[in-house]
């Protein structure tokens, strides 16, 4: 007979125990890495994604980018988003993040993964291929982070919490997070966004992509993306740890929440999973997501692009 799965609440507790034990955070790496083959990172997915920043950030203005400076908030394993930035031509970038994930492993095996992208990157920045080919050449033999960062300008600060970054006021023309938001608590995140409107030049833009679907249906298909919407807060806090952190915020609370901390909403991409949608149909939701529309809740992923407002 197969070994039974865990259920999510067991899940949940495992990670919360790691996250009590010293070393918990490695031991929860190796185990997602190893068992749920979540590492090496998917460069090509990420590669898609900073193409989708690139593009969206293009479309509402930021053309010269050879002149412009840019913050990513929670690159993770590796450098993927800023490498496709750099390629892309975007002059100085901020890099920060909570946890020193970056690993020199990954780094190669990224640097040999976006050869396979330059005309992709070309295609959205409306450049030569041989333009882009040539910065790569540049950098293709990076042997570790340090190199890597002064050939691409790009300053890593970790661990280092964004929240607080110490950069000067209006000085960055974009921010980016990927997958970062969604792991943010409410009070967290408009911290955050008061920091961005801080650092952020007059008219700078964000861009974010954000998962809202339940993680643990990425690898369990017995469950729906939309599963954790049925513990009530006080039970989601209690199977919660550092190690697993999912705000469940709905793509609505974050418009809310930056236009209410002075960012106008440019444009805003949302997929609906039709599993979800049916799930959310038959489930007994918790009472804080019965006044959310089953459309709204069955949003799994939101790329929104946003504009300080001067
Ligand atoms: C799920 S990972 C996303 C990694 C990567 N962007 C990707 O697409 O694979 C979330 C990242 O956000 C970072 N993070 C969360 N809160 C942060 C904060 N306040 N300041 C800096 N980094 C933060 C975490 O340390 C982690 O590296």
């Amino acid at each position: 007979m197969p070994p039974r799965q865990a259920t999510p609440p067991e899940r949940h507790l495992l990670q919360k125990t790691l996250s009590y034990l010293p070393y918990g955070a490695d031991l929860n790496t190796a185990i997602s890495g190893r068992l749920l083959h979540t590492l090496p990172p998917r460069y090509s997915y990420t590669v898609d994604r900073a193409l989708t920043h690139l593009q969206a950030l293009r479309r509402h203005g930021l053309l010269d980018l050879g002149d412009t400076t840019w913050l990513e908030v929670g690159p993770g394993w590796a450098p993927t988003c800023a490498v496709v930035f750099h390629l892309a031509g975007v002059g100085r970038q901020w890099l920060y993040d909570k946890h020193r994930y970056f690993r020199t492993q990954y780094l190669h095996s990224m640097l040999m993964e976006l050869s396979c992208h330059l005309d992709r990157i070309a295609a959205v920045c409306e450049t030569e291929v041989a333009t882009i080919r040539q910065r790569y050449e540049r950098i293709e033999a990076a042997a570790d982070l340090s190199v890597l960062a002064h050939w691409c300008d790009l300053a890593y600060q970790a661990p280092a919490d964004a929240l607080d970054s110490g950069l000067p006021g209006s000085s960055v023309d974009a921010v980016t997070t990927t997958l970062v938001l969604e792991h943010i608590s409410r009070d967290v995140l408009r911290g955050l966004l008061r920091e961005w409107r801080r650092v952020l030049k007059p008219g700078g833009l964000m861009s974010h992509i954000v998962d809202h679907s339940d993680h643990y249906s990425h690898f369990d298909r017995s469950i729906s993306p939309v599963h954790f919407l049925k513990f009530s807060a006080p039970t989601w806090a209690l199977l919660s740890s550092s190690l697993s952190y999912c705000n469940r915020l709905r793509e609505c609370d974050y418009l809310a929440m930056f236009s209410e901390q002075g960012f106008e909403i440019c444009h805003v991409a949302s997929d609906t999973d039709p599993r979800a949608l049916s799930a959310v149909a038959s489930m007994s939701l918790a009472p804080e997501f019965c006044t959310i529309s089953p459309r709204d809740l069955s949003i799994t992923t939101s790329h929104i692009v946003a504009k300080k407002r001067i």
